[in-house]
């Protein structure tokens, strides 16, 4: 369904988001029938460069992030919704040309999204208002990181807060535009098989491994002050446990499904002193193997060469309210693992007794696998008898639902349906300020506590799963990781 005509300013167009994400996705979205004129796209940064110059650079980032064969005409004419303005953040250099450029329209849909550091929302924020560029159909579109800590993200929502109200801010957390992740909803709210067995009494534990086999891309002035638990854990492995345990919410509407998102946050068990070190383990890769080839080791990638920043973190969680508590949560992320997988697993409690006997085999438990990715899909695995008449045999098999397979359609990345929710204005996707700050005040105190204890990062060869205590972690319970 194409939505309205719209104005889209990116921040930052010049940036590795915009080359890499936000150009490809609106590209997307207009071959599938989406974006109709006049649509404007605008690139913003400091540098001086032409219109002609930045659909060269853009038509550059088509050829190079888009996998499928581009169209001509398609091209050309998503080139030609392209225009580039030179503003300067910093001063008051640029904004007016800005003005000149946007659609006086006030009907008209208008988006600017900060694909920029954290550092600069406030100021572009502010100049959006004092020269007067935001209409009441305008929203603004943040990345993460918010903040580094709940007074810093408190802050960066204040400073956006004062110009932008709640129901104009689009916080972004690309993982809650997985295809898989909304499966998550449909799955649980569209059936009526799990939500039944959805709590303590059915499901024994929960995992969810968000594993990376890069390294760090470039980007280690920025990762070696976050770190795993700020880079992943507070937004996205955070989002995915929400989904995961939320209660049923009565309809789709954003307020709704935040809501209860939000009462998951505010259950989380705290993690602190007392309990840190039995609870999370912080890992940090040493040269090894990875993706077919030699790689460094995470020190050797940094210019000084020194830092304890952890590039995996795996964390035993507890949610206490009535339907979680008892069910651990575990977590892991992290950099330079074996391979790139993300899933959620809901392992289900044993059969209290089993009437076959030990000749029949090992009863293995009920687990429901959604994989993220690669490889988008569902696995039911369940115990059946192995065919044939060599008698009663038991087998752990999987009931496997590859999309890919089923539908055989492209799966889109994730932004292209979060950055035309902007557009839609729905925010069901897109993370209230209120639950950016209880996924800082649960993970504030870690960071304290690892600081207050000592507690290191333990090394890991770089194309494995991680330090051993990861595997201690759950181990120590009689659990362990499912293997992907
Ligand atoms: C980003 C993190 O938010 O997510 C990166 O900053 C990480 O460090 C990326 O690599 C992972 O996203 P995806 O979609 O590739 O799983």
């Amino acid at each position: 369904i194409p939505v309205d005509p719209f104005d889209y300013i990116v921040f930052g167009g010049t940036g590795d988001l915009a080359e890499r994400k936000l150009l490809p996705a609106l590209y997307h979205r207009q071959v599938d029938g989406q974006i109709v004129d006049p649509t404007c796209i605008i690139g913003v940064s400091r540098a001086a460069m032409s219109d002609e110059e930045y659909r060269t650079f853009a038509h550059e980032a088509l050829k190079q992030f888009i996998k499928e064969p581009l169209i001509d005409e398609e091209v050309e004419r998503f080139l030609a919704k392209l225009q580039y303005v030179s503003v300067d953040a910093m001063s008051d250099r640029g904004w007016d040309d800005l003005r000149n450029r946007l659609d006086g329209d006030p009907r008209k849909k208008r988006a600017y999204y900060l694909a920029v550091g954290p550092s600069l929302f406030g100021e572009i924020a502010t100049r959006l208002r004092a020269h007067d560029l935001i209409t009441p159909e305008t929203r603004i579109v943040v990345e993460k990181p918010i903040g580094r800590d709940l007074e810093s993200a408190h802050a960066l929502n204040d400073v956006l807060g004062e110009v932008f109200d709640e129901t104009q801010t689009f916080r972004i957390d690309h993982y809650l535009g997985k295809e898989t992740v909304q499966n998550l909803m449909a799955l649980r709210f569209a059936n009526t098989l799990y939500e039944p067995l959805w709590n303590s009494a059915h499901i024994d534990h929960v995992q969810i491994t968000v594993a990376e086999s890069v390294g760090l891309e470039g980007r280690a002035e920025y990762y070696d002050k976050a770190g795993a638990i700020r880079d992943m854990v507070q937004n996205h492995l955070l989002q995915l446990l929400c989904l995961v345990a939320m209660e049923p919410p009565p309809s789709m509407d954003a307020d709704s499904v935040r809501d209860e998102k939000l009462k998951v946050l505010r259950a989380l068990e705290p993690i602190g002193e007392n309990n840190v070190e039995k609870l999370t383990v912080r890992g940090q890769y040493t040269s090894g193997a990875a993706n077919g080839g030699p790689v460094k080791g995470y020190l050797e990638e940094l210019e000084s060469g020194e830092s304890d920043t952890e590039t995996f973190v795996a964390i035993k969680a507890e949610i206490s309210n009535w339907r979680w508590a008892g069910v651990p949560f575990y977590l892991r992320t992290g950099k330079r693992l074996a391979k790139r997988v993300s899933e959620i697993v809901i392992a289900f409690r044993p059969v209290p007794h089993s009437i076959f006997g030990s000749s029949a085999g090992r009863m293995v438990a009920n687990k429901l696998v959604m994989r993220l990715q690669p490889d988008e899909g569902v696995k039911q695995w369940i115990m059946i008898k192995d065919p044939g008449p060599g008698g009663m045999r038991l087998r752990h098999v999987p009931l496997d639902m590859s999309f890919a397979d089923a539908f055989g359609v492209r799966n889109p990345d994730a932004y292209e349906r979060l950055i035309m929710d902007v557009i839609r204005g729905n925010q069901t996707l897109f993370m209230r300020r209120d639950e950016v700050e209880a996924a800082w005040q649960w993970v504030d105190p870690i960071l304290k506590a690892w600081t207050e204890t000592g507690q290191t990062t333990q090394d890991y060869t770089a194309g494995t799963w991680g330090p051993s205590a990861s595997i201690a972690l759950i181990e120590r319970d009689g659990r362990t990781w499912h293997e992907s």
